[in-house]
């Protein structure tokens, strides 16, 4: 009797989603990432043992410290940051037995020296196959000299070898990559210099968001809604990615950035793909990704005239959030006092494509607005007729709401009858919430982002051409705002942003909806 092939549909769970054995080596071990997101999301994952067996993380960094440093501060980041607390002390113990510590500079290829002998003794005891994950938690500056000395003391598995069996080696890059689409391609071709692209994993948090993955499952699992998910049912889409906070402590990094290449250029450009793109063929990285930059190569690309009919850029002053008096932009540390920075930016985007044509899209994103909340509304169109005329109440048109955060979940906004002998119009919603459904402990994005690069699965990671299309799209809009005399409006902290946003969408008979 033959033994029947395994279902891979029947595979328990925890198999599923283990990762390869690999040692997880941190540049900029001592940073804020590392403490707040990466070490509480490789923690989290050993909780739910989604680990693999041979696993170890292996910091580097310039300062000075002992391996039981290292491991306290790692702990202490854990112990605040965590989704789940308290730290479990027995699984903590375990976990801490594959925590190392390199110390040196980037620059020195001694550094590396002492990486590969501390890799070689880490694949002896925790048998991590000689399978690298190289994170790079570092300022972009630091880039091509991290990615130069991997390769000269050759710490980087030919991408070949692995696709025969060999070990593996892989890069994670956090944003910005780069600051325009010249400096993209500079970082693109350096890192290309050591690593091949499918050996490069580009992470944009957002991808990682429950929610944001919902997306795809929602619009291609169900047959109901992508019927109507194009210009004959859709008004207009509205993207919005709301922050209360203001910059945190990091003035001197807005004053270099600015929301448009903080949070449109990356984040939100990528939930309007994930809204607008085609059916993939598959889910594979490619085939989902190749739709994307499908996306990113129909927008309209705009001039300076439309631009300053379909941009509006704003920066927060004084104000009140949440009740409490909050300082304007340009009295935040390490800000210029005549700062012409924008914390607050709204675009009409057009996707000349057959889906989407003579659709607005408008999206917005800014800090120090009321509250915080990502949500993605599809406008339906209005009825043909109205036989509801008012007095009785008007009808208005169907939005389905996608909301990224908080309360993650979906509401289908429609029209009912009040009960009652008139006919009284009533807008109630059909509200998914993920909290009720599923209860409210899901995983944080890097969680779910760091196991996918221990499989090798780049679906939820950016690549190459999506980021040089993002950026040809972002460029002209900052290269007219150098040209423009005039600052950016201030709007009051606390409130939805300038008038002028109101007005963008007024002149087109619309308005932003209050998510
Ligand atoms: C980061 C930006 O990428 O995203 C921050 O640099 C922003 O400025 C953050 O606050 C928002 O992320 P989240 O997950 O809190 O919405």
């Amino acid at each position: 009797m033959t033994t029947p092939a395994p279902n891979p549909l029947r595979r328990g769970l925890i198999e599923d989603r283990t990762g390869d054995p690999c040692a997880l080596v941190i540049f900029g071990a001592s940073g804020d990432l590392t403490r707040r997101k990466l070490m509480p999301a490789i923690y989290n994952l050993a909780l739910s043992r989604s680990l693999p067996s041979g696993f170890a993380t292996v910091g580097v960094a310039r300062r000075a410290k002992t391996h039981a440093q290292f491991c306290a501060e790692m702990k202490e980041g854990v112990a605040q940051f965590s989704r789940r607390k308290p730290i479990d002390p027995a699984l903590w113990s375990d976990f801490e037995r594959g925590i190392g510590y390199v110390q040196g500079s980037f620059d020195d290829p001694s550094t590396y020296q002492k990486l590969a002998a501390h890799l070689d003794e880490v694949d002896k005891e925790r048998g991590t196959r000689r399978n690298r994950l190289y994170y790079l938690a570092v300022p972009p500056a630091e880039f091509a000299t991290i990615v130069a000395n991997l390769r000269e003391a050759n710490l980087v598995a030919d991408a070949a070898a692995e696709r025969s069996g060999g070990p593996w080696t892989r890069i994670i890059i956090e944003k910005p990559f780069g600051d325009d689409l010249q400096s993209s391609r500079e970082l693109n071709d350096c890192i290309a210099s050591a690593f091949a692209e499918s050996q490069v994993f580009r992470i944009d948090h957002y991808l990682g968001k429950e929610t944001v993955q919902n997306l795809l499952v929602f619009r291609f699992a169900n047959s109901l809604f992508e019927p109507t998910w194009n210009r004959e049912h859709v008004d207009n889409v509205q993207i919005t990615v709301a922050e209360d906070i203001g910059v945190e402590g990091r003035g001197k990094f807005y004053e270099q950035i600015g929301v448009t290449k903080d949070i449109v250029e990356n984040h939100l450009m990528q939930l309007l793909c994930l809204t607008a793109m085609e059916p993939p063929i598959s889910l594979s990285a490619d085939a989902v990704r190749d739709e994307k930059v499908k996306v990113l190569r129909s927008l309209r690309r705009m001039e300076a005239s439309t631009i300053r009919e379909n941009v509006v850029r704003g920066q927060y002053g004084r104000g009140f959030v949440r009740g409490e008096e909050v300082p304007a932009y340009r009295e935040e540390p390490d800000v210029a006092k005549d700062s012409r920075v924008e914390t607050y930016v709204a675009m009409k985007v057009l996707i000349d494509n057959w889906r989407w044509g003579g659709v607005p899209f408008y999206v917005r994103a800014g800090k120090r607005l009321p509250r915080k909340v990502t949500e993605i509304a599809i406008q339906f169109k209005q009825v043909p007729h109205n036989l509801f005329a008012a007095p009785d109440g008007g009808v208005s048109p169907n939005v389905l709401a996608v909301r990224v955060q908080p309360d993650e979940g979906i509401a289908l906004r429609f029209t009912t009858k009040e009960p009652g002998n008139a006919t009284v119009l009533r807008d109630v919603a059909m509200d998914f919430r993920y909290g009720s459904a599923f209860g409210s402990n899901t995983p944080e994005a890097y969680e779910r982002l760091l196991l996918d690069a221990m499989r090798g699965d780049a679906t939820l990671f950016t690549r190459r051409d999506e980021v040089e299309e993002q950026w040809a799209f972002i460029d002209p809009v900052i290269d007219a705002w150098r040209d423009q005399a005039a600052p950016p409006p201030i709007y009051p902290a606390g409130t939805w942003g300038p008038e002028q946003a109101d007005d963008l969408l007024a002149r087109d008979g619309r308005r932003w909806r209050r998510p």
